[in-house]
């Protein structure tokens, strides 16, 4: 019998089985797909069976990548899987404040940050990790601004590999370089950027022949996917008008039109929402090789303050571009100051995020002031990241010390005597309350 999955070239076609690890055509070095057996697979994919799924408490279907098995990977054994019962994230009604400073009537988010390792990308490697074991790796290797890092070196250690990470040098927040630290990964600062670090990482896996774990990993994207899976099981099944999500190496991206593509394909969903991807301005050649009609693919050097999405040369370029135009999708930019004001505002509404991640808000925000997303159109924001993740950009913005970048929203840190007249005074200059 055939296989339920191969692995196939979105540019030639060229088919590989899927226990060989290749991360790119072997003939046209072409990104891959792992392409599922829908016909085959159809009688076992149904709402009802995602659905029940949500009352297991045991692994792997407590996950909220596993729960939709079938289209991740199929034919994996269930006691094969590297899972920390991953996904499973809160999907937000927008606070009343913050959707009005958005200009939304209808929005929600999908906090990612509720991940095991406070990112998305954890789903990406509960697959990445389980496929790595399964063709027998010992270690594997990543390059990355922190969270790619973070996750693998905690999946990596569950599954008793040795991980290797590429760091762009003095480029990555606290809360994610401790992480991969304390996991236990080897961990590398190259002097170069992300760009740099995922060129060394490509010779490095095939020279040394070690697993790769970056995003242009078919197996990452097809957990990845679930995000999108979960936002519209969150909704019964009930499709939003736009999914807005942040754009780097646009792995996400291309995850997401293959999902919501199978889905559609299956019946699961009676049409396709659009997705916009939100870029930073320094750091945005998706979005101008958008504005041309993508005649030519920029490649930039990246200059952001959210680190997450500082990336010059996109790995899943063409598989973004499928996305695009599988949703009508739309590209859009936002500056620094945009970014840290939204994330100021996601903030305190007692959601949190990282400051790639309120690319998606700042960008809602910007699209609805263009016309282009209505103000009663449904919206999902992905946020993907944890508050946590960058401490030093949260205080450095508060302080007003962020070079360029004005705080509207600063909530600065008091000192006081320990005495009662102190706190008496405090209050009354401030509108703190003045009964608590
Ligand atoms: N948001 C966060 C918090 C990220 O960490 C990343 C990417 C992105 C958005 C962009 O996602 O690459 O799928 O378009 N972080 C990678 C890393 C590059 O190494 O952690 P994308």
């Amino acid at each position: 019998m055939t296989a339920l999955s191969v692995l196939k070239c979105i540019e030639c076609g060229h088919e590989h089985q899927i226990d060989e690890p290749v991360y790119v055509c072997s003939r046209c070095s072409g990104l891959l797909d792992v392409v599922h057996d829908l016909e085959r697979l159809r009688p076992s994919i149904s709402r009802e069976t995602f659905d029940g799924r949500l009352r297991q408490v045991e692994a792997p279907y407590n996950s909220g990548v596993w729960r939709f098995k079938e289209l991740v990977f199929p034919a994996v054994a269930d006691d094969q899987i590297v899972t920390r019962g991953e996904g499973n994230t809160t999907l937000y009604r927008a606070p009343a404040k913050l959707a009005a400073w958005v200009g939304s009537r209808a929005l929600s988010l999908k906090h990612e940050g509720e991940n095991p390792t406070g990112s998305f990308k954890d789903r990406g490697m509960t697959g990445g990790v389980t496929h790595a074991k399964l063709v027998g790796a010992t270690s594997a290797l990543c390059a990355s601004t922190g969270n790619t890092s973070a996750s693998m070196a905690s999946y990596c250690a569950l599954a008793d590999l040795q991980a290797l990470v590429f760091f762009p040098y003095g480029n990555i927040a606290a809360g994610k370089l401790a992480q991969s630290v304390a996991y236990g990964a080897l961990n590398v600062q190259v002097r170069g950027d992300f760009d740099a670090c995922l060129e060394l990482v490509r010779q490095a896996s095939r020279q040394l022949g070690i697993y790769l774990l970056n995003s242009v990993n078919p197996f990452r994207l097809e957990g990845q996917k679930t995000i999108a899976f979960e936002i519209l099981q969150q909704r019964r099944w009930r499709v939003p008008d736009w999914i807005v999500l942040p754009g780097g190496n646009l792995g996400n991206t291309s995850a997401f039109g293959k999902g919501l593509s199978e889905l559609y394909t299956l019946g699961i969903i009676d049409r396709l929402p659009r997705i916009a991807v939100i870029q930073a301005e320094g750091a945005a050649p998706f979005y101008q090789s958008y504005r041309e009609g993508f005649a030519t693919r920029h490649q930039s050097k990246a200059q952001t303050l959210a680190t997450a999405i500082k990336i010059g040369n996109p790995a899943s370029y063409f598989k973004a571009r499928r996305t695009l135009s599988l949703t009508d999708g739309v590209v859009e930019s936002v500056t620094d100051q945009e970014i840290l004001d939204a994330k100021a505002m996601v903030d305190t509404s007692g959601i949190g995020c990282e400051p790639a991640s309120a690319a998606s808000v700042a960008g809602i925000r910007k699209l609805i002031a263009a016309g282009v997303i209505g103000a009663d159109q449904e919206v999902v924001g992905v946020l993907t990241g944890h508050v946590l993740k960058d401490p030093e950009i949260i205080m450095h913005y508060h302080q007003g010390t962020l070079a360029g970048i004005q705080s509207s929203f600063a909530n600065q840190l008091r000192t006081i005597d320990p005495t009662l007249s102190d706190v008496q005074s405090l209050l009354s200059r401030s509108h703190a309350p003045s009964a608590l």
